[in-house]
C-alpha cells in the first residue's frame, strides 16, 4: 500500500486532533501534590497512562499547599490535594476550601483514615499515616563522640548545639505535627519552654518537612525531628542515616486527601480520589521509597514501614489541633516566642 504523503498525513492527524481535543481537554486533572517529587511522579506517570488522563502535578509542602489554595479560593486551578499532613486539610475542610464527597470505599479503609473523614464531614480521608520521631547520621555522631539520642529531653543537651535541623512549622506539616505533639505531652507552657531551649540547638529551620533527614543524611547535620518513614528511602539510597522515636511518646500523622470545591475537573478529580484509595494505588509509596503505613486495610505493608506497635504514641487530637484558629495561634506563637530569639 501506498504510504500517504505528508501533507495528507498531516491533515489526517490535525483532523483526529480536532475531534479529540475537547474530550482531551477535560481528561486531564490538576493535583496539588505534597508527598516527596518520587511518588508524585511516579503516581503522574502510572495514572496518566493506565486511565490516559493528563495528570498536571505541582509539589508544594502542607503549609504551603494550604496557602495556594486560600490564595486561588475565588478560581479554583487544583481539583485534588494528594497527600501532605492532615491538619492542614482539616483546616481547608472547615474553611469550605474541599468538597464534602463520601466514598463508597471508605470501609476498606483503618479506623484513623474513616475517622478523619468523619471529623472534616467527608471533605477530606486518611490516605496513609506515620510517626514523629528523630533521623540521625551514627557516622557524624560517631565522629563528634556523641551518642544517639533517643528522648525528646536528650535533643536539649549543650553538645546538640547547631547539630539539629528540623522545618519551619509555617510551610512544613511535619513540624507542625511536632510543635502540637509537644503541646499535648508537656502542655502548653512547658512545650513551648522545651521548644525555646532546642531552638539554642537548632541549625536550620527548613521550608520542607524532609529537608532535615535529607540533610543528616548527606552529613550536614547530625539529628533531624523527622517523620520515621522518612529515613528508610535515604538509607536505600546508601545513605548513613537512622530512626527512632522518642521515648516520652510521640505523635503520628494522618496524611490526607481532599477534592477542591471548585474543581474544574470534578469527574477526572472523583475517578483520581477512588483510584488513590485503592490498596493497588496505595503501594506506589513504597515503590517510589516511602514508606508510610497505607490507609487501605488490604494494601501490602512493606518491610520498612515502621511497626507502629513498637512505637509509644500520645492520644493525638487530630480535631483540636487540626482546627485553623488553633494552627495559626500556635505557629504565630512560635514565631515571636521561638524563632525570633537569638540562637
Ligand atoms: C513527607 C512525608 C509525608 C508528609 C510530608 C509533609 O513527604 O513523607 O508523610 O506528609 O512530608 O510535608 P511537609 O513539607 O509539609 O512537612
Amino acid at each position: 500500500m501506498k504510504k500517504p504523503s505528508l501533507p495528507t498525513a498531516l491533515l489526517a492527524a490535525a483532523c483526529l486532533s480536532s475531534f479529540s481535543a475537547p474530550a482531551l481537554a477535560q481528561d486531564q486533572v490538576n493535583i496539588i501534590c505534597s508527598v516527596q517529587a518520587e511518588w508524585c511522579n511516579l503516581i503522574q506517570t502510572v495514572y496518566g497512562k493506565t486511565t490516559g488522563v493528563k495528570v498536571n502535578m505541582s509539589l508544594k509542602g502542607s503549609g504551603e499547599a494550604l496557602a495556594q489554595l486560600i490564595a486561588e479560593r475565588a478560581n479554583p486551578k487544583t481539583d485534588i490535594w494528594f497527600g501532605g499532613t492532615g491538619d492542614p486539610h482539616l483546616q481547608a475542610a472547615e474553611q469550605g476550601l474541599s468538597l464534602e464527597y463520601k466514598s463508597a470505599s471508605l470501609p476498606q479503609l483503618h479506623e484513623w483514615a474513616q475517622a478523619q473523614a468523619a471529623q472534616s464531614n467527608y471533605r477530606t480521608v486518611g490516605i496513609y499515616s506515620g510517626p514523629l520521631g528523630f533521623g540521625y547520621n551514627p557516622e557524624l555522631l560517631a565522629k563528634k563522640k556523641l551518642a544517639a539520642p533517643k528522648s525528646w529531653a536528650d535533643l536539649l543537651k549543650p553538645e546538640f548545639k547547631g547539630e539539629i535541623q528540623v522545618a519551619n512549622p509555617a510551610s512544613s506539616g511535619t513540624a507542625y505535627t511536632m510543635v502540637a505533639t509537644l503541646v499535648q505531652m508537656m502542655g502548653e507552657d512547658k512545650a513551648f519552654e522545651y521548644m525555646k531551649a532546642l531552638h539554642k540547638n537548632i541549625q536550620t529551620y527548613t521550608r520542607s518537612g524532609t529537608g532535615p533527614i535529607k540533610a543528616v543524611a548527606r552529613g550536614e547535620a547530625s539529628v533531624s525531628i523527622s517523620f520515621v518513614h522518612d529515613g528508610p528511602g535515604e538509607k536505600l539510597q546508601g545513605f548513613p542515616v537512622e530512626t527512632i522515636t522518642p521515648a516520652e511518646g510521640t505523635g503520628a500523622e494522618i496524611g490526607s486527601m481532599s477534592i477542591i470545591k471548585g474543581a474544574r475537573h470534578l469527574e477526572a478529580a472523583k475517578k483520581f480520589y477512588e483510584w488513590a484509595l485503592t490498596a493497588q494505588a496505595q503501594q506506589f509509596g513504597a515503590a517510589a521509597r516511602q514508606f508510610q503505613l497505607p490507609s487501605n486495610k488490604a494494601a501490602k505493608i512493606d518491610p520498612n514501614v515502621p511497626d507502629f506497635k513498637k512505637i509509644k504514641f500520645i492520644k493525638y487530637d487530630y480535631a483540636k489541633y487540626g482546627a485553623s484558629a488553633e494552627r495559626r495561634r500556635l505557629i504565630s506563637k512560635w514565631e515571636k516566642d521561638v524563632n525570633s530569639l537569638p540562637r
